[in-house]
């Protein structure tokens, strides 16, 4: 079997000396669609920013497309090809204008200005945000900051997807777009939420996070 794309080996994690994340062992192989469940608090969020290296665990490995990653320039490449959509939208834009946030990775990954609108027209398209191009993002409202976050991450075409609670806040509508989208055209996801509708429709399988350890699949 191939090598996984993401693979956490005895993860480790404390905040202030309590323990968040034990003995935590995940593998994301190329094509996985994967749902991870958990109560508040669980540590799910804690465990895609270890993927991410915006958090360092204290033991355990982090091994993403084969190698062991553990400096801050180690996770360079890590954060062009896998896209983490952040459970708050507020931590995921920064520019602004909606365009210009969603142009952001494009440009970052050597895009031509012209590349880059052309990315965000086809992403507005997708996501139904035809029309917000040149709204200023602060003013957005919650669902809509949601869906321009998301196109941030869809932007830059990653090989992975980490989404911390994609569908929170979105209609009905909305969140059949993203169902299909997610089904259509994304390939390997890892997907963090409490909808369980939204994860049956996308995943293939649900794990689950509790007393700081996956310990099962729900399905
Ligand atoms: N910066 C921080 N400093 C101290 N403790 C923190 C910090 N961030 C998170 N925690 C704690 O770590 C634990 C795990 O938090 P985390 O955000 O990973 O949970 P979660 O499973 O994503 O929860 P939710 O479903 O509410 O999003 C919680 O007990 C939380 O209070
Ligand atoms: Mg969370």
């Amino acid at each position: 079997m191939k090598k996984p794309l993401i693979r956490l080996n005895n993860i480790y994690f404390y905040y202030d000396g309590r323990v968040v994340l034990k003995n935590l062992n995940l593998d994301i192989h190329e094509g996985d669609r994967v749902g991870l469940m958990g109560p508040n608090g669980s540590g799910k969020t804690t465990l895609l920013y270890i993927i991410m290296g915006l958090l360092k665990p204290s033991s355990g490995t982090v091994e993403i497309f084969g190698k062991i990653r553990q400096k801050e320039k180690d996770f360079i490449e890590v954060r062009q090809k896998i896209g983490l959509l952040f459970q708050d939208s507020d931590s995921q834009l920064f520019c602004p204008t909606v365009k210009e946030d969603i142009a952001f990775g494009p440009l970052n990954l050597g895009k031509s200005k012209e590349e880059a609108l052309n990315i965000v027209k086809e992403t507005c398209d997708i996501l139904g945000l035809k029309g917000f191009e040149d709204r200023v993002t602060y003013k957005l409202s919650g669902g809509e900051k949601k869906l321009v976050a998301l196109a941030t991450v869809i932007a830059m075409n990653p090989l992975c997807y980490l989404l911390d609670e994609p569908s929170a806040g979105l209609d009905e509508k909305t969140i059949d777009r993203l169902t299909n989208y997610l089904l259509n055209k994304a390939n390997t996801y890892l997907v963090v939420s409490h909808d369980k509708e939204f994860l049956s429709r996308t995943t293939q399988k649900i794990y689950y996070i509790q007393n700081g350890t996956i310990s099962k699949s729900v399905e």
